[in-house]
């Protein structure tokens, strides 16, 4: 394995976090070794969300880290958003076994890593540490309330045990659910550099494209070289619009209404947590290792319910310490990647286009704020959301995919 050539062709225009783009894939004569080797070892099944994790971790949207991280990151990613060594990171990601199949596993021995059964890869077993899932949920969901679809996640798994260690995958965790937008890291990186965008800024969503979201891509794209829509399409919420409904909506508006040589679709195919302002900066990580120079944070970015305030994700991505555009690993472990923020966008009649508090001077009879809640409403009773809150195309997939 050689991270070397990958790492200075990604110097060309923004660095990863951490400085290397890491790389935990192994390949041909490597690859056959590992998994003959594997076959003998105690195993680990990954569940979606580990699975997703792995690959990601393999393929660097996760760099710095090499691995699931160890008790001392766990603690000081959870109380101060650094990785032990200082790297900005906002939320652990860690791998769980049934207390049970821990007995099986040994410090400083490897464990075959298995999806559905088939080895994929293995991980140097460095730790075996408890949860400390109140903690977790305390500070990173800042709540503890159970029906909070992250802290429910980490308390269905509440009595497992933490296996920490630098992971190496012969083969992909991830399903390919939509090849011609799936691109690793490097990938991404490559496409970005061919095309020759200096400035490139990601949208992160998990939700169909409406008109607010529109006016947020536009606007973002005015002041830089190329958009890539990046949504999630890892798990997410049961109530949340499937990925393969979304990703047709993407499709038809990227076509209809934006210019091919400036805007990409890619997926990133993270399991949504729910985390709110915490989850926004893991997002904005990832996203300065996809390659990305500038990422949009809006309204709620990654909340759920009532739990943050609007602005909280911008509040705590603002207060992280930042070296804008930084071609070269940052000191201190500081982001380099620059978020772009936006206030709450609504229709207004006065203005007869998308406005917000920042450019609107009507007051809030003149505003139609549809929230997603109300529009799967409309949509399970066959009903279209209007067209100022959504392009024609976009209403009739959802109404179909509604309808099936
Ligand atoms: S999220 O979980 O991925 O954040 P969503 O897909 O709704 O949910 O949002 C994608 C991005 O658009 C986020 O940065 C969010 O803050 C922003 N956003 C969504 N709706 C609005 C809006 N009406 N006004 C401003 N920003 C918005």
């Amino acid at each position: 394995m050689n991270d070397a050539p990958r790492a200075e062709k990604t110097r060309t225009f923004i660095a990863p976090h951490g400085g290397t783009l890491v790389n935990r894939l192994v390949q041909g004569g490597e690859a056959a070794d590992l998994l003959g080797r594997a076959a003998s070892l105690p195993k680990i099944e990954l569940d979606a969300r580990s699975a997703a994790d792995a690959e990601l971790i393999a393929t660097g949207a996760f760099s710095p880290l090499t691995g699931f991280v160890g008790r001392d990151d766990y603690r000081s990613i959870i109380r101060d958003l650094r990785t032990a060594s200082g790297a900005i990171f906002s939320i652990p990601i860690t791998l769980g076994v049934p207390a049970s199949d821990a007995t099986k596993l040994a410090v400083g021995k490897e464990a075959a890593l298995t999806v559905n059964g088939d080895v994929v890869g293995v991980i140097e077993v460095s730790e075996l540490y408890p949860f400390e899932r109140e903690f977790e949920a305390k500070e990173v969901y800042k709540t503890t309330d159970a029906t909070h679809p992250g802290v429910a996640y980490l308390y269905a798994h509440k009595d497992e045990i933490a296996v920490a260690g630098k992971i190496t995958l012969a083969k992909r965790t991830i399903l390919r659910k939509f090849p011609a937008h799936h691109r690793d890291p490097a990938e991404l990186r490559a496409l970005i550099a061919d095309r020759g965008w200096k400035r490139t800024v990601a949208f992160q969503t998990r939700n169909p494209i409406h008109r607010a979201h529109e006016y947020l891509l536009r606007s973002a794209l005015e002041t830089v070289d190329g958009l890539v829509v990046h949504p999630l399409v890892g798990e997410t919420k049961g109530d949340d619009v499937p990925a393969a409904t979304r990703v047709r909506c993407y499709e038809t508006l990227l076509e209809k209404y934006f210019p091919k040589e400036r805007v990409v679709l890619s997926v990133f195919p993270f399991a949504m947590r729910y985390a709110g302002p915490r989850e926004a900066v893991l997002h904005a990580i990832a996203r300065q290792n996809y390659g990305f120079s500038h990422f949009i944070v809006g309204r709620d970015h990654a909340g759920v319910g009532n739990y943050y305030g609007t602005y909280d994700a911008q509040k705590l991505l603002d207060a992280q310490p930042h070296s804008a555009g930084a071609l070269v690993d940052p000191k201190g472990g500081s982001l380099a990647i620059t978020p772009i923020f936006f206030e709450h966008s609504f229709y207004c009649k006065g203005c007869n286009a998308v406005a917000s508090a920042k450019t609107c001077p009507h007051d809030k009879t003149n505003h139609l704020v549809l929230s997603g809640t109300k529009v799967r409403e409309l949509l399970t009773a066959g009903e279209a959301p209007p067209p100022e809150y959504s392009r024609p195309e976009i209403a009739e997939i959802l109404i179909e995919a509604y309808r099936a």
